[in-house]
């Protein structure tokens, strides 16, 4: 009893917050490389990326062979954050003391020109942090937002950039690292799906990620602007195999999130409030089949995590929908109830990690389609969001590095705001070590279900909603085909180059 109220005095005091303000990460550094000045990224993305040398409580204790340049002749429509670079001609790193251990977002951007002598598409480097090998003898003609998440436990994020071979010399334009919510990647709940069928998958938080695909399905882009962890989110059109086999849905109203559940730092509400359904005109008599997307990644037998994001948009009361997910076509999930899955409040956000290899075509292929339970009113199958990430495995990457300069970049004061949000947050964390003591209500689902709340829910969330008069027709007849020659720098580049405008 007493538990409750806690909860729920910390719940409301939590969504108090979550409605009037957005994620303050503990650490945050935003660096604009090889610059004095300050600048915000586009118009839209105003957060301030930080002069190198002296504002911002950025000091840098030492600098070696290292050179900034500035793009005398930058194109009209490229960021000002862009206008300027670091470059290294040895081994050099950036070292950022982190106040918080955990899982942690950086990005990396590299904006190719030619000035003094350096042409910087002929650069090339690898890239390492706190030891793990990220990328290796990269080199880029066009604009490439690399971003990866990793854990820090330790006092420092050091990243460092070694050129590879006598000549050649590394650069950067600029750099996030920011903090993630202590939630953003679970140990528990990841499925590994392969051809052994489905296994637990544990420690997820301790493997190093890429980003690869961020797709907002049967929604537009989205831009940092409108995701509190600045992400960008692309509409999944182009990844679709038959088009015609898929029906946007989209509502006006905001999702329910629930404590538990996805939060808008999981992803934000755009994601949720659109979705694909299944587009049972095509075949009104026999609407069994699949929607499927191909998501290229390269290359074949590498492992990824694929975080699946639901929100029930399209049903007009709860238990109308069950469906079956599928990966590189092997089952993922059969008979999926997002009633029973989100305790029975309809367009509630949730989510699910699995890990899968990609085929020998380097795809990472997702299909939703009906279950057999049900009716032919219940026939349907729906997707929101699809996140898709490298795993980047530790052993064998790590490797030492030589010769190198260190700077020590302290960190930036933290505001009488963010100390606020660090009490609200310490007090969320509480409330949840008090969650987990009470008994799940659904064992067989415990382990699958990022949603851990438990009892009753306010009967105000359980009315129906009917949702029915929101959806849209896709228009575009489609060709059948997929565009499987996408690759992953063009996409993130394609991100880079349109964003904000
Ligand atoms: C930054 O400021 C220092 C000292 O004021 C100056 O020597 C250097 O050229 C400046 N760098 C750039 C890129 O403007
Ligand atoms: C972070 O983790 C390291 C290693 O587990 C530990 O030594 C350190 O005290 C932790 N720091 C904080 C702030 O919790
Ligand atoms: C899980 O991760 C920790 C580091 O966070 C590591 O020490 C441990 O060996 C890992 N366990 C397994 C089973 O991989
Ligand atoms: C995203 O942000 C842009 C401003 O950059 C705004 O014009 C657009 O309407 C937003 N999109 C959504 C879906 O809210
Ligand atoms: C959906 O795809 C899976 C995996 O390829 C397949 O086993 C299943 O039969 C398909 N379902 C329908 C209704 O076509």
């Amino acid at each position: 009893m007493e538990t409750k109220t806690i909860l729920l005095l910390s719940l409301t005091l939590l969504s108090h917050v979550s409605l009037s303000t957005s994620f303050t990460p503990t650490d945050n550094y935003l660096v604009n490389c090889g610059s004095n000045a300050t600048t915000s990224f586009t118009p839209t993305d105003t957060r301030i990326f930080g002069a190198e040398s002296t504002s911002q409580g950025l000091i840098f204790l030492s600098k070696g062979k290292s050179i900034s340049l500035k793009n005398q002749n930058p194109s009209p429509d490229s960021p000002t954050l862009y206008n300027t670079a670091r470059v290294f001609t040895t081994a050099s790193s950036y070292k950022f003391s982190i106040k918080r251990n955990g899982t942690h977002l950086v990005r990396l951007h590299f904006s190719p020109f030619k000035v003094q002598g350096f042409d910087l598409s002929t650069a090339k480097f690898s890239v390492l942090v706190n030891g793990n090998l990220l990328l290796s003898d990269f080199s880029t003609k066009v604009v490439v937002l690399k971003e990866y998440v990793i854990r820090v436990d330790d006092s420092a994020l050091e990243i460092l950039f070694r050129p590879v071979g006598e000549s050649s010399f590394g650069y950067v334009n600029a750099i996030e690292v920011f903090s993630a919510p202590e939630d953003f990647i679970l140990d528990e709940g990841a499925k590994l799906v392969g051809a052994n069928g489905i296994e637990v998958f544990k420690n997820l938080s301790s493997h190093v990620f890429e980003t690869i695909h961020r797709i907002n399905v049967g929604g537009s882009k989205l831009v940092p602007f409108n995701d509190t962890m600045w992400r960008t989110w692309i509409p999944d059109e182009d990844f679709l195999v038959f088009k015609s086999a898929a029906k946007r849905a989209f509502t006006t109203r905001v999702p329910n999130y629930q404590s538990g559940g996805a939060s808008k730092e999981i992803a934000p509400e755009n994601v949720y409030m659109t979705a694909q359904q299944l587009n049972k005109d095509i075949n009104p008599i026999q609407p069994r089949f699949n929607i499927t997307w191909n998501f290229p990644v390269g290359s074949g037998g590498v492992r990824h995590l694929v975080r699946l994001h639901f929100c029930d948009i399209v049903s007009p009361s709860l238990n109308m929908l069950y469906f079956n997910v599928y990966l590189n076509e092997y089952s993922a999930d059969s008979d999926f109830d997002l009633s029973s899955l989100t305790f029975h409040v309809l367009s509630s956000p949730m989510y699910v990690d699995y890990i899968v290899d990609s085929n020998d075509l380097g795809v990472v292929r997702v299909s939703v389609g009906p279950s057999a339970i049900g009716g032919p009113l219940k026939i349907n199958a729906i997707l929101n969001g699809v996140e898709i990430m490298k795993m980047i495995n530790p052993p064998g990457s790590r490797s030492g590095s030589k010769n190198r300069t260190v700077w020590i970049v302290v960190g930036s004061s933290i505001g009488g705001f963010a100390v606020l949000c660090l009490i609200i947050f310490v007090a969320a964390i509480s409330c949840k070590c008090k969650k987990k003591k009470l008994k799940p209500g659904r064992v067989e689902n415990e382990a699958w279900t990022p949603l851990r709340v438990n009892g009753e829910l306010p009967a105000h969330a359980i009315a129906p909603q009917d949702l029915s008069d929101n959806t849209e027709t896709e228009t575009d007849g489609g060709d059948g085909s997929s565009s499987s020659e996408i690759r992953n720098s063009q996409v993130f580049s394609q991100l880079m180059n349109n964003d904000g405008r």
